[in-house]
């Protein structure tokens, strides 16, 4: 399994099974105010230690004396120099209490775990990322480590997708994105408001606008289940092959290292062999989608 053991002094590691049990004792950095319901927390470990995470890889968050949850890592790898972001949706106790933490509160960590996307194999290709709502978080992982290795890949093309104008994550960022030639930022809402003057329509509609060489597209779509069914129709319509179509599946979990069963699909821990998966490697497992 990739990373387990990636939270480590530089200079010397520790036990690894020191780490996939035990939380390390980090500290919030800062905090931000994203959304209603979403904030983004920079995370500083202890001196010398390093997440080492890949994009698409989650962590195993502590909010002490609560409970534990999975949340993917937002920030870049190649950002990161002792600190990692957290984008963190308020949905019940554990993250409810994670959006209580400020400045210099303590949080425990174990991870990062899971498969992430497979970088090096998108090299070369032309890339489109389909988020949904909370699904940039972890996407934007990915894309900020492409957006730095920007030489070594085709055109960069988002399609980003929220149920409204304020509930669009990272909008400085997305800002930035617009800006850039060398990639294409594309948004749309499901419901506009007064101040909205962009395309509203579900993600899919954006499809329609974009055309793709699709023998040398990778598509990487993260979002709520319920969008996965017609994102992929798009894409395999595309002509995008069932192998360059990423996404990630995000079922309960708990240990986080395929021990209590939570996030199994058929003989699958999703915890392990994903989150992230290749549409290939899954389209056959019963209940995956
Ligand atoms: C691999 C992975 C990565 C994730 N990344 C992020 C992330 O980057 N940011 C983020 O905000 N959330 C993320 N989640 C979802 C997050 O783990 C859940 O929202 C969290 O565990 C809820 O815990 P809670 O104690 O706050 O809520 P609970 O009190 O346990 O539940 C509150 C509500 O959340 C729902 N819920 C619980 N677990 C999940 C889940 N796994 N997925 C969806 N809904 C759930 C429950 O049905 C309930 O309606 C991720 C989940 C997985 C499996
Ligand atoms: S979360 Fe425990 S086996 Fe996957």
């Amino acid at each position: 399994m990739m990373g387990m053991n990636a939270i480590a002094p530089a200079a010397e590691r520790q036990e690894v099974n020191d780490q996939l049990f035990a939380p390390i004792l980090a500290r919030v950095a800062s905090v931000e105010k994203l959304t209603e319901l979403e904030k983004v927390f920079t995370i500083e470990l202890p001196l010398g230690m390093s997440l080492g995470h890949r994009p698409g890889q989650f962590v195993e968050v502590s909010a002490l004396g609560i409970g534990e949850a999975p949340i993917s890592v937002s920030s870049s790898p190649s950002r990161s120099n002792g600190s990692f972001e957290l984008c963190v949706r308020k949905a019940g106790n554990v993250t409810g209490a994670l959006h209580k933490l400020q400045p210099g509160h303590k949080i425990g960590i174990r991870g990062p775990f899971g498969r992430g996307f497979p970088i090096e194999r998108f090299r070369g290709k032309d890339l489109l990322f389909a988020p949904g709502g909370l699904g940039l978080a972890p996407l934007r992982s990915l894309i900020n480590q492409v957006l730095d290795e920007r030489a070594l890949f085709g055109r960069v093309i988002i399609l980003y997708g929220a149920r409204t104008p304020s509930e669009l994550l990272f909008k400085d960022e997305l800002k930035k994105w617009a800006m850039r030639e060398d990639m294409e930022l594309h948004l749309t809402v499901d419901r506009g408001d007064e101040n909205w003057a962009g395309h509203i329509g579900v993600i899919t509609t954006l499809f329609r606008d974009i055309s793709i060489y699709s023998r040398n597209t990778v598509a990487v779509t993260v979002g709520p289940p319920v969008m996965y069914r017609f994102v992929l129709m798009e894409l395999l319509g595309k002509g995008i092959s069932e192998g360059n179509i990423w996404l990630s599946l995000e079922r309960r979990m708990k240990c986080g290292i395929g021990k209590c069963g939570h996030c199994q699909i058929n003989d699958i821990y999703a915890c392990q062999s994903g989150p992230v998966f290749s549409y290939n490697e899954i389209k056959g497992l019963e209940e995956a989608l």
